[in-house]
């Protein structure tokens, strides 16, 4: 059986940690997304991992690892994030780690070349995490890339390589920042054999593992909002993050998905640019963003935040039909004296409400929010284990939220270590 954990917001939302607490649990943890613009954070036994292109089920000793086909490959990220693991004591990880050999390869050409293209929209950059991720997409889209199963059976594939950065050159002129092609094909030639032994083919692999009844969870990346169809575009990353993303990333049998969770933060982050109805320029941005702890685990850029959006949530579960929620940092709001919740938008121009969530980033960036205020609740919520030990306040801005959504909260998250979090 599979389950299937999906971000609700603009990515943050602590996929990582439900990641590795539902992975003790299964024989297979598997991405099927994005590549290395991820970062995923996870406190476990006093020690802090960040996870990029790795799967978080690393962590649990009899968990295999899957990169399925979906993630664009940086073949030396993969290396180094292997080696920072075991260096924090993670065993067996290269024995329980597999790469499908169809996963495109995201190179050091598509991270100058995402800079360069960011530089040229000047103020009207996507502010992406500079990891070539959109140009990793789009030359597999265009058919110009190298698959990971190319570097290892394809003496040629370095022709492709500099057939690209040709292209790029005509399209950006000058030396692309200095980008040396001969030194990327001598570096990938280098790992070829190193990655054999990762390698597999994910079809075979992942139809073997369903066929003897294994458990299997999709970790996901970024979320509903930065998906490229239906999150806020053009301020969204270059693939399909909802579930939709998942079956194509990952040679899952649709029939034995039993659940899809989604991982809701109790207030809105965002990195980069793009609409963001609820964000707080004020007190209340800084001190959820202090308080949160709020820095992407990527780049290290302030997160903007603000209210929680359930709006643009109910949106997100109209796209991805969670069957049950994590909220995760309720703590976060333990010391506000009032708590607000967006619950429906206005056009700025006729000042009615809104129905659905507006496609074009311009209007959604424009539209008059209105809020209901909730009474906060002023007490300690991390550590709490029993939905009845919440304080009266956190309990009922847990149902709202359930009662708005239609969706049950099955996990609270208070705290960011592992056992912080309540079941129910
Ligand atoms: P992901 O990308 O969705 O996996 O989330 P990130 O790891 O980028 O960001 C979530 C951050 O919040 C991480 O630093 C987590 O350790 C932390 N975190 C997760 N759940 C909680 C929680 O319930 N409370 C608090 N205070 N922190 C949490
Ligand atoms: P996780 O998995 C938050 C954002 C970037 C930028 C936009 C496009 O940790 O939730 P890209 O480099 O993908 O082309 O950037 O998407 N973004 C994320 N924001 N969490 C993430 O991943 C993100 N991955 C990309 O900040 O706005
Ligand atoms: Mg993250």
């Amino acid at each position: 059986m599979a389950t299937i954990i999906l971000g609700v917001q603009w990515g943050d939302e602590g996929k990582g940690k439900l990641c590795d607490i539902l992975s003790s649990d299964v024989q297979i943890c598997a991405r099927a997304t994005g590549g290395r613009n991820c970062g995923h954070t996870i406190v476990a036994a006093g020690v802090s991992y960040d996870f990029h292109m790795l799967p978080s089920g690393l962590l649990h000793p009899s968990t295999t690892n899957i990169i399925g086909p979906g993630v664009v490959l940086h073949v030396p990220t993969f290396f180094s994030e292997l080696a920072s693991i075991e260096a924090k004591g993670v065993v067996n990880a290269q024995q329980r780690l597999k790469v499908s050999t169809r996963c495109a390869l995201n190179l050091d050409l598509h991270a100058v070349v995402d800079r360069l293209h960011e530089g040229q929209l000047g103020k009207k950059n996507i502010g992406t995490t500079g990891k070539g991720i959109g140009p990793a997409y789009s030359s597999k889209a265009d058919r110009s890339t190298v698959l990971l199963g190319d570097l290892l059976d394809d003496d040629e594939f370095g022709d492709r390589i500099r057939a690209m950065e040709r292209g790029y050159k005509l399209r950006f002129g000058g030396d692309l920042a200095g980008y040396d092609v001969e030194a990327e094909i001598k570096k990938l030639e280098n790992f070829r054999e190193k990655l054999r032994p990762f390698s597999i083919d994910d079809v075979e692999f992942l139809e073997e593992a369903q066929e003897k009844g294994q458990k299997i969870l999709i970790e996901g990346a970024q979320s509903a909002l930065l998906d490229n169809t239906y999150g806020t575009w053009p301020y969204v990353t270059s693939t399909t993050t909802t579930f939709g993303g998942v079956m194509a990333g990952l040679n899952l049998n649709y029939r034995k998905i039993d659940s899809v969770i989604g991982v809701l933060k109790a207030y809105c982050t965002r990195v980069g640019s793009g609409p963001f109805p609820t964000e707080d320029f004020g007190d209340v941005g800084t001190k959820l963003q202090e308080i949160g702890h709020e820095f992407g685990v990527t780049t290290g850029r302030r997160r903007r935040c603000g209210w929680l959006d359930l709006v643009s949530a109910k949106y997100s579960n109209s796209v991805n039909h969670y069957d049950s929620l994590n909220l995760t940092k309720l703590d976060v709001l333990d010391t506000f004296e009032e708590i607000q919740v967006a619950v429906a938008y206005r056009h700025p121009d006729t000042k009615e409400l809104i129905r659905g969530f507006p496609a074009s980033a311009k209007l959604l960036s424009r539209v008059e929010v209105v809020y209901k205020t909730m009474k906060g609740w002023n007490a300690t919520t991390t550590g709490t284990k029993k939905f009845d030990h919440l304080p009266k306040e956190a309990q009922d801005y847990v149902t709202f939220i359930e009662d708005f959504l239609g969706v049950k909260i099955k996990w609270i998250g208070c705290g960011p270590k592992r056992e912080d979090i309540l079941t129910r």
